[in-house]
C-alpha cells in the first residue's frame, strides 16, 4: 500500500505530464492591441512619436502669372458687364411696358375749355382797343366800339390756325397761310374763303360781359345783326 501511496504522491509532482484539456487551459495574460484610430496616428506620426517615418513635403505650388491674374480679372469684369446689361435691358423693357399699359389704362383726355365764361366789367375795356388775353384760353378775341361790344372766334376760317392781333397794322393775320382779316373779322388777303366767327356776346346779371363760344355767327350768312352777335352798351 506504502508503495502505491509514493506512486500516486510523485504522479501529481509532475503536472506537466497529465493530460490537458480546453476547460483546463488557461486564460491567456496578454491581451490582443486595439487599432490606433487614424487621427491619433496622424498626430503621433507628424510628433514623431509613430513608428513609421513622416512623409516627405508637398512641393509648393508656383504662384501663377501676373498675366494670368489679369486675364482672370478681365473675364469676371466682363461677365460682371454682361449680368448687369441684361438686367438692364430687362428693367427697360418691363418699364416700359409698364409706361404703355398705364397709357392704355388712363389715355391722355382733352380737356376743352368751358365755352361759357365771364370776361370781367365792360368799364374794364378801352373803347378802340382788340382784347387779346382770352386768346390763349377761351380762343377769343373781345373788340371794344364807342357803342358797344363784339367777340370773335381766333380760328382762321381757311384751316383753322390760331390768328394773331397785329395793332400796328390794325388787322389779325393767320401765321400758316397769310390770311388777312380786318378789325371786324373780313378777310381781304391770303387764303381764308369767308370772314372770321363771331360768338355770342351778352351781359351777365352781376354786369360783367358773358361770352358763349358755343354760339357762332357767321357774316357770309347775315348772322351778325342777329341779337348776341353785337353787344351795345
Ligand atoms: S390756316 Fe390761316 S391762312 Fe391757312
Amino acid at each position: 500500500m506504502d508503495e502505491v501511496r509514493q506512486e500516486e504522491q510523485k504522479g501529481a509532482a509532475k503536472p506537466e505530464d497529465a493530460p490537458t484539456t480546453a476547460a483546463e487551459k488557461p486564460a491567456p495574460t496578454a491581451t490582443r492591441p486595439r487599432p490606433i484610430p487614424k487621427r491619433q496616428a496622424v498626430a503621433a506620426e507628424s510628433s514623431g512619436d509613430g513608428a513609421a517615418p513622416s512623409a516627405p513635403p508637398a512641393p509648393a505650388e508656383p504662384a501663377p502669372h501676373p498675366l494670368l491674374i489679369r486675364e482672370q480679372e478681365l473675364k469676371l469684369q466682363r461677365r460682371r458687364f454682361l449680368r448687369r446689361l441684361t438686367w438692364g435691358s430687362i428693367f427697360t423693357f418691363l418699364g416700359g411696358w409698364a409706361v404703355a399699359a398705364a397709357r392704355f389704362f388712363f389715355p391722355r383726355a382733352l380737356f376743352e375749355p368751358p365755352t361759357v365764361f365771364k370776361a370781367g366789367f365792360p368799364s374794364e375795356y378801352t373803347i378802340g382797343r382788340v382784347e387779346t388775353k382770352y386768346q390763349q384760353s377761351h380762343r377769343v378775341w373781345i373788340v371794344r366800339e364807342a357803342d358797344g361790344f363784339y367777340a370773335i372766334l381766333a380760328k382762321c376760317t381757311h384751316l383753322g390756325c390760331t390768328p394773331v392781333w397785329i395793332e400796328a397794322e390794325n388787322k389779325f393775320k393767320c401765321p400758316c397761310h397769310g390770311s388777312g382779316f380786318t378789325r371786324e373779322a373780313i378777310n381781304y388777303e391770303g387764303p381764308a374763303p369767308r370772314p372770321l366767327e363771331r360768338v355770342k356776346i351778352t351781359l351777365a346779371e352781376d354786369g360783367q360781359i358773358l361770352i358763349d363760344t358755343s354760339v357762332v355767327f357767321r357774316y357770309e350768312r347775315g348772322e351778325w345783326d342777329k341779337p348776341g352777335a353785337y353787344l351795345k352798351v
